[in-house]
């Protein structure tokens, strides 16, 4: 069973606020730093830091080589990334002093994707194998429907979320990985129960997991639900928070650990993720996870 990871490559260019700006207010940052981000190079980090072989497909500008080597260091295969004319994705973050962010997406290569590269990229991928993917790519419709003609199983964190998410064929989708947002906007619902209920509905083949932020998490498989605690920590910078918890969640479901076991691994994986800086860095490997969790 193989993994690939189909999502987008961002330069994050981070500046630390101590509030953010208000519409049409000019302030100054304390401090800016670039880190590599993305949701999908981050939750490909988190998947290789949680010891899961993966492979990223997506597309960067001739600025974002060193997105492709983080990568390649952290032991993901970088085959079907493609540089292109265009420049690469960028993220501007604001991050205040409690460590909240406000992200603002710039796509580029990002939505640069051709469908020749998706067929080329899943050529390799057949009966079983898993497509992770979000929402900073262009194509998801089409990525979708070619994954699972060949049987894969797609997991979908819907993030940012769009009004086109409504149009993609989320029939497909094996499992969803959503905030409560998100969560909402699928199932019509508010509220933990309902909004798993909501989706259970609609989408009666697929599992759910919740993230809940300072409330932990939810996983819905079957009907069956399953909760975890948030673990407490000081809160740095909440950056891909989201995409630790994604990338760790998939690694130890497909480990065979129990739904406690996984929601507790991806939980103290995003709790690690938010006590210290930047997206990508940010994200623990599995030993310092295991520490971490043997104190609690
Ligand atoms: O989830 C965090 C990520 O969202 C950042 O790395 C940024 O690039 C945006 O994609």
């Amino acid at each position: 069973m193989k993994v690939l990871n189909f999502g987008s490559l961002n330069i994050d260019y981070v500046y630390r606020v101590d509030r953010f700006a208000l519409p049409g207010e000019t302030i100054s940052s304390v401090k800016m730093e670039r880190f590599c981000g993305g949701k999908g190079l981050n939750q490909s980090i988190a998947l290789a830091r949680a010891g899961i072989p993966v492979a990223h497909g997506g597309c960067i500008g001739g600025d974002g080589a060193f997105l492709v080597e983080e990568l390649q260091e952290n032991g993901v295969d970088t085959e079907n990334i493609r540089i292109l004319s265009s420049p690469s994705g960028h993220a501007v973050i604001q991050v205040d002093a409690g460590g909240e962010n406000t992200i603002l997406l710039y796509p580029g290569a990002n939505y640069a994707i051709s469908r020749q590269q998706i067929d080329k990229t899943l050529e390799g991928y057949g009966d079983g194998d898993i497509l992770l993917l979000q929402n900073e790519v262009n194509e998801i419709p089409y990525i979708m429907e070619r994954a699972a003609a060949k049987g894969m199983k797609i997991f979908f964190n819907p993030s940012p979320l769009t009004l086109a998410v409504e149009e993609y064929p989320l029939h497909l989708v094996s499992c969803f990985l959503v905030n409560a947002l998100e969560g909402a906007s699928l199932s019509g619902e508010e509220g933990t129960e309902k909004i798993l209920a909501g989706i259970r509905n609609k989408f009666p083949k697929a599992q759910t997991v919740l993230t809940l932020g300072e409330n932990g998490a939810c996983y819905d498989a079957g009907g069956k639900q399953y909760t975890q605690s948030a673990f407490p920590v000081k809160v740095v910078d909440t950056t891909a928070a989201g995409d630790t918890f994604t990338g760790y969640f998939i690694a130890e479901l497909l480990r065979g650990n129990s739904p406690h076991a996984i929601l507790r691994w991806a939980c103290g994986a995003s709790a690690l993720a938010v006590s210290r800086r930047g997206a990508a860095p940010s994200i623990p490997m599995r030993e310092e996870v295991n520490t971490f969790l043997q104190n609690r």
